[in-house]
């Protein structure tokens, strides 16, 4: 049986599930946890993921690179990534094209790469604890992920190693899991609000049919702006009370330890109605007096803080029923996703919006990638019935004249689909046109998010108005869109495939791949090299009755068993021995694979 991961690729935390022989769907634990942090850390020539790159983010701050999920598929002018910058203690900067990058220790990354080396491990841990290899993953994304987001991500999958089956949706993937198998017709709302992004989503579950009505969300609305609430109350506070104000670029520890306490502080607070801060040996005063930090926030001064950021998600809640006419009273089940909901402000301010209990019966930190793994399945079986219906979150269109934006695919089109527009010259003598692709509401078309764009030349010289291009917008099971626009003079197609927007080609996705893979290799040699040793010591037993019903000698597995042997009493293992051993390894699995399958 092949396995599929169902991959919650999350600001804060990161999650895989997977389906089992029996037909379960069961969460891969890493490190001894459900979820694994999504952060990367570079410290000497190693590449720290997950827990361990965590533990360095007070140490590294300027090293370590946290909810980068806020960074993905963003363009440097965007005005959400202006607004993000101060808080990030790592280096973010501009190439020459608007896309962005990180800088950790004199290398530039790209959103991408740093996505990558998280799935990546998530892989490895995988396939270290079910003994098979795997590659496949469906991989979900916030609703509100517009083409470059969504793009990027999947380029993310490529990067890791991964064949990414399928991009979908976080909080259709959580009803998928609370709905699966529930043979009731009902309509659920999943308010999900994870660390970096609000997401909700109507849905219309019907037998085995699960129909996305209505999404909206904020993908910069998240935990994170709740702690870095606290933050900004506590250097205000040191203002106040010191009159020390902190930069960020400048005292990145300092500010480190504010968000630790913040977040800390803020999660506490979901359960307690004081928690006093301490931060010992903070800083030093000009009279170089060592400042130790105290000071005490409660429950109801956090909500006061936080209020305008759940109102925020309350509007745009109300906005989705609202625009389809839905009373609250129509649905039936509210579920809350995302750890952010554990904040009991949340919850009370929904229960008190739809006057009744929300449903606490699927686990907030685990429902998406159960969900991811619940399509998995259904994408390679086709015994199933169920169907999975989502839309399209955002419009897409293009530039008309006088920078007006003219959609092609509403919003809430469900998917895949596709439309077409005719288009023609706007001036005599046109010998160029150029097609810009955005994404949006707005009427003017630079107020939405550019996608990309398509440029037809050699137009022969013909009155205004003459020359015709047929554009056609056609978007994938994923959400992936795709433009032709076809010349309707020569029949000539051009098209065009949205790139994440830090324009990675195919070819560099390959090299990048290939550096992803080798950095991982270099950073967790003796883990990596494991992990084949636990894949080999998996498929050993399953060979063994194999050789035995074909009358088979066993001396091979015998040969197998020393070989694995000596490599786990090894303490240091060099390089070039290394490869050597990794290349056996990977040879011995794959004669196993091959005789298991015979
Ligand atoms: N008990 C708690 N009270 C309040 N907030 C909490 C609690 N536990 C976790 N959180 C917050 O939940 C957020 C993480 O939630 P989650 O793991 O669902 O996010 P994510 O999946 O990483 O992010 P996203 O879905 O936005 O990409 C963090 O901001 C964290 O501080
Ligand atoms: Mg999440």
């Amino acid at each position: 049986m092949e396995y599929i991961l169902g991959i919650d690729l999350g600001t804060t935390n990161s999650c895989v599930f997977y389906k089992d022989e029996g037909g379960s769907f069961k969460n891969i634990p890493i490190e001894n946890s459900n979820t694994i942090p999504s952060v990367v850390a570079f410290k000497d020539d190693k590449i720290l993921v997950g827990k361990q790159a965590e533990n360095q983010k007070l140490i590294l701050p300027r090293d370590t690179i946290y909810a980068f999920k806020r960074l993905i598929g963003r363009r440097w002018e965007s005005q959400f990534l202006q607004n993000a910058i101060s808080h990030y203690s790592y280096t973010i900067t501009k190439k020459e094209d608007a896309t962005i990058r990180v800088i950790v220790q004199n290398q530039e990354y790209t959103i991408e790469e740093i996505s990558a080396m998280v799935l990546l491990k998530i892989k490895q841990e995988a396939i270290k604890s079910l003994g098979k290899d795997i590659k496949k993953a469906v991989i979900t994304v916030p609703a509100y992920f517009n083409e470059n987001q969504r793009k990027s991500t999947k380029d993310a999958g490529i990067i890791a190693g991964l064949d990414v089956l399928r991009i979908i949706n976080e909080p259709t993937a959580a009803a998928l899991a609370y709905g699966f198998k529930q043979q009731k017709n009902q309509f659920v709302l999943v308010y999900d609000l994870g660390g970096g992004t609000f997401d909700v989503t109507l849905l219309e579950i019907n037998d085995d049919v699960f129909e996305v009505i209505a999404t909206a969300g904020d993908t910069f609305l998240g935990g994170e702006d709740f702690t870095n609430k606290i933050v900004e109350w506590v250097e205000r506070d040191i203002i106040e009370r010191y009159e020390r104000k902190f930069e960020i670029s400048k005292d990145p520890i300092v500010h480190q330890r504010i968000k630790d306490a913040a977040e800390k502080t803020k999660k506490e607070l979901s359960s307690r109605n004081l928690v006093n801060i301490d931060l010992p040996f903070l800083f030093t005063d000009s009279n170089k007096n060592t400042i130790n930090y105290s000071s005490a926030l409660t429950r109801d001064e956090l909500n006061d803080m936080t209020a305008i950021l759940v109102e925020k998600s309350i509007d745009i809640l109300s906005g989705v029923l609202d625009h389809l006419g839905f009373s609250k009273d129509d649905i039936d089940q509210v579920l809350l996703v995302g750890g952010q909901t554990r904040m009991p402000l949340i919850q009370e301010t929904l229960e008190g919006f739809f006057s009744r209990n929300v449903s606490k019966g699927i686990n907030p930190d685990e429902a998406v990638a159960m969900g991811a793994a619940i399509q998995g399945s259904l994408l390679v079986d086709d015994q199933h019935t169920s169907v999975l219906l989502d839309i399209i979150a955002q419009s897409m269109g293009i530039m008309v004249s006088g920078g007006f934006y003219e959609k092609i695919i509403e919003k809430g089109s469900v998917i895949p689909c596709s439309a077409e527009k005719v288009f023609t010259t706007i001036r005599n003598n046109q010998t160029v046109v150029e097609i810009n692709i955005f994404q949006g509401e707005a009427w003017s078309a630079e107020d939405n998010t550019y996608l990309g764009s398509i440029k037809i030349k050699d137009i022969p010289p013909l009155p205004q108005g003459e020359f015709k291009v047929n554009v056609r917008f056609i978007i994938n099971s994923e959400g992936i869109l795709r433009v032709e626009a076809t010349n309707l003079h020569t029949g000539e197609i051009h098209d065009l495939t949205i790139e994440g927007s830090s324009g990675i080609t195919s070819d560099e996705l390959k090299k990048l791949k290939d550096k992803c893979a080798l950095s991982y290799e270099k950073s967790e040699q003796r883990a990596y090299l494991m992990s084949y040793v636990e894949l080999v010591k998996k498929l050993i037993p399953e060979a063994i009755p194999v050789l035995q019903r074909s009358n088979k000698p066993l001396n091979k597995i015998e040969q197998y068993k020393m070989f694995i042997e000596s490599i786990e009493r090894m303490k240091d293992i060099s390089a070039d021995k290394y490869e050597e051993y990794l290349g056996t390894l990977k040879a011995i699995a794959s004669a196993l694979d091959t005789l298991i399958k015979s």
